[in-house]
């Protein structure tokens, strides 16, 4: 019987999946077939662990330490992934922080770290998938297209999010990162587009959650009335990332049960 596997013999580098998100996107890319180069900053152990879960579903991965911030660093694990897999397929740009204070008190280290990480990081990123997608072209056994770049983006590329304008502005510096990029490398048969979740319960916003009445405050934002799962972006991944998803490039999906519906209006306004 032929695997249904949707991503059988393809490689993926996904930044930052030792944790939340990043970790949940791995190991479904794993299971749909996919080897996956498990990147961390700080998390040694936690992407070792990473590997193994995808390794005991009978998929293949490693872990790679970069900084995605880093120009050297990045062009490291491209070339490490390539000498262990011989080419890349499928760029997941998770990679990504929170530094919040109020505007008069962010100090530039707080807005320069959130730049470079969630923007910088992901140009330096897709600037190598593409270099690799380009020269290898399209190979119809591996996919219908070259290469794949998704972007973890948020729902603060179109919400404004007082207290946290290095990080939202991050996030919009993401969406038209995407779409010009998207432009760009199209007529080479490569796809761009975002995932903009809403609050998913990971570290990055465990103040949100961690208590019930922060979780009842957070609720009141998500009119489908639970909080995202880090698999909800996984499965969201593995179909974008597929052939199923061929014609969809230079848009963003978002994924926040409703929380770009602004609810504050169901009742106001
Ligand atoms: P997380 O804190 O669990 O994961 C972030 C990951 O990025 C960690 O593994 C961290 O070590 C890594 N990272 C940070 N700086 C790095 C660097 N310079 N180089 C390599 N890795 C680095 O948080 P979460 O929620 O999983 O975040 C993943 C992505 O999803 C981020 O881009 C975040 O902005 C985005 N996102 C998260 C949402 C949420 O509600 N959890 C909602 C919308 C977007
Ligand atoms: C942030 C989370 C937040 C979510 C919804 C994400 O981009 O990283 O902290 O819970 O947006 O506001």
């Amino acid at each position: 019987m032929a695997s249904t596997k949707k991503l059988r013999g393809q490689v993926a580098i996904v930044t930052g999946a030792d944790s939340g998100i990043g970790k949940a996107v791995a190991i479904a890319l794993g299971a749909a077939g996919a080897a996956v180069i498990v990147n961390h900053i700080h998390g040694d152990e936690a992407a070792d662990k990473v590997v193994a879960e995808i390794k005991s579903a009978g998929g293949r991965a490693y872990a790679f330490h970069a900084d995605v911030s880093n120009e050297q660093d990045v062009q490291a694990m491209f070339a490490f992934t390539i000498k262990k897999y011989k080419t890349v397929d499928i760029l997941i740009n998770n990679a990504g922080l929170q530094k919040d204070a109020a505007l008069v008190d962010m100090t530039l280290d707080e807005w320069n770290t959130v730049i470079k990480t969630n923007l910088t990081g992901q140009f330096l990123c897709a600037r190598e998938a593409a270099k690799e997608f380009i020269r290898r072209g399209v190979v119809k056994s591996r996919s219908t297209a070259a290469g794949k770049i998704i972007c973890m983006s948020s729902v603060h590329e179109v919400i404004p999010w007082a207290g946290h304008v290095n990080y939202a502005a991050s996030k919009g510096g993401v969406e038209l990162f995407m779409k010009s990029i998207a432009q760009e490398l199209a007529p080479h048969g490569i796809r761009v587009v975002s995932i903009a979740p809403g609050a998913i319960q990971t570290p990055i916003n465990r103040e949100a959650w961690e208590t019930p009445q922060a979780l009842n405050k957070l609720l009141k934002l998500i009119p489908y009335n639970r909080i995202g799962r880090p698999e909800d972006i996984g499965k969201l991944a593995v179909w974008l990332a597929s052939d199923e998803a061929d014609y969809i490039t230079g848009t963003t999906i978002f994924i926040d049960g409703g929380m770009t519906l602004y609810p504050g209006f169901a009742d106001n306004g």
